[in-house]
């Protein structure tokens, strides 16, 4: 047993090279170094990258809690990302009913129609900007729908989405990223308090409402459990999902022999999806906490460490997957795209629905799309989103 190598290979996850085209770093990492320390920010943490030592990390959160608050993105802990187990179990029982693939896919209706409507605008044109234009303000007014909220504050929930996963600071201003996110996660809790207050009054159809008036052993939620739900439905709603669907369609234009796959056989897009998700994985990383003692990859990790579980990383280890890429007939596929274990994302089944609906809607009218002559495209690092992806295509 040794102790954690000191290397900088860690920090290379969160370089924006790495970002753009992930797997080298990746591949280093878990030949070389699968559990490697470093320092970000002040920040130190241990990054886990073979499939396994994560897959076993997910599922034991009494090793690896959720409950440190790493990502320090609200005014009170993120419900139920940042609460273990047993706690955590009492709200995702409470949450997972609204959101199983019989209860989403009603939605289907809605999130067809607002794709139909977004290529309707951009396909006469022959280009479009697909970051700005359609992958944004898909899953942004899904997402509002399903919550209940007004349309009209698209606008102000992009502007706090942003603030919060990419403050406009230089790289390196670690404060000031701080300093934004606690200015937005106050406004982002004051429009939920308005909200919540409103919905007690008048209660409506949407899920915050139901929230609003849900019992857990029979008592209410507080208005911090509240916030705290909100405030991460709001973020894991508004931003993921555009990331993901930035990061597919970028693959598929600049990947055209996969794209007509899709185009000769529809059929194959929920696989697609799948696979997709895996090589690209959009959400990088996710924090834990080191809560006991633990031995992995021959590395003593210690009660108090932060970690960073490196879920790209993860879904392109050979061991699991062999060797070789983007394989739409992959079965299984045993991907952590969604994390794994008590934490899986909740949202797995929107996300599904509304990334299957855009690629169907997209190849349906717009088959032969390509990025823009001279366009260069690069991701953001943590979430990988695009910071704009111009397409042109044969106009429609
Ligand atoms: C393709 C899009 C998405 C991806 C890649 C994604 C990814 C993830 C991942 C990796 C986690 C696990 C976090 C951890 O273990 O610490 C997670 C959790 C979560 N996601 Fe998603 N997500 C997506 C879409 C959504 C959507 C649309 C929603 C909600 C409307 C959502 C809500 C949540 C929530 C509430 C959790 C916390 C679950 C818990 O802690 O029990 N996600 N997501």
């Amino acid at each position: 047993m040794t102790d954690v190598p000191e290397t900088d290979m860690a920090a290379a996850l969160f370089s924006p090279s790495t970002a753009d085209e992930p797997h080298p770093t990746y591949r280093r990492m878990r030949a070389t170094c699968p559990v490697a320390r470093t320092d970000l920010g002040g920040t130190a943490f241990a990054a886990v990258t073979r499939y396994d030592d994560l897959w076993w990390a997910l599922r034991h959160p009494d090793v690896f809690t959720s409950a440190h608050n790493t990502l320090d993105l609200g005014e009170q802990p993120l419900i139920p990302l940042e609460v273990d187990p047993p706690e955590h179990t009492r709200y995702r029982r409470l949450l997972n009913p609204r959101f199983v693939p019989r209860e989403i896919e009603r939605l289907e209706p809605e999130v067809r129609g607002r794709l139909r409507l977004l290529i309707d605008e951009i396909g006469p044109r022959g280009r479009c900007d697909f970051h700005e234009e359609v992958a944004t303000p898909l899953p942004s007014g899904v997402f509002l729908a399903l919550m209940g909220l007004p349309r009209s504050d698209l606008p102000q929930f992009l502007q706090w989405r942003d603030d919060t996963i990419r403050p406009d600071v230089e790289p390196d201003d670690f404060d000031g990223a701080r300093r934004v996110r606690a200015r937005t996660a106050h406004a982002i809790s004051d429009y939920f308090r308005l909200a919540i207050a409103r919905l007690r009054r008048s209660p409506d159809d949407g899920l915050l409402s139901s929230l609003v008036e849900a019992r857990i052993d029979g008592q209410p939620l507080s208005e911090a459990e509240l916030l705290g739900i909100s405030h991460l439905l709001l973020l894991g709603g508004l931003d993921t999902v555009t990331a993901s669907l930035d990061c597919m369609v970028h693959f598929l234009a600049t990947h055209p022999e996969h794209r007509q796959q899709l185009i000769d056989d529809p059929s194959l897009i929920p696989s697609a999806v799948e696979e997709l998700l895996r090589w690209l994985t959009p959400v990088m990383v996710v924090p834990r906490g080191v809560a006991q003692d633990v031995e992995m990859g021959e590395v003593q990790l210690r009660t108090g460490d932060g970690v960073m579980l490196a879920l790209g990383a993860a879904n392109d280890d050979d061991t699991e997957f062999g060797e070789g890429s983007v394989d739409f007939h992959r079965d299984p596929n045993r991907h952590v795209a969604f994390g794994g274990g008590p934490h899986l994302c909740l949202g797995a089944h929107l996300a599904r629905l509304e990334l299957r609906v855009a690629l169907e809607e997209l190849h349906a009218r717009i088959p032969d799309y390509r990025i823009a002559d001279g366009a260069e495209v690069h991701f953001s690092t943590g979430i990988r989103q695009a910071d704009h992806l111009p397409l042109e295509f044969t106009p429609v």
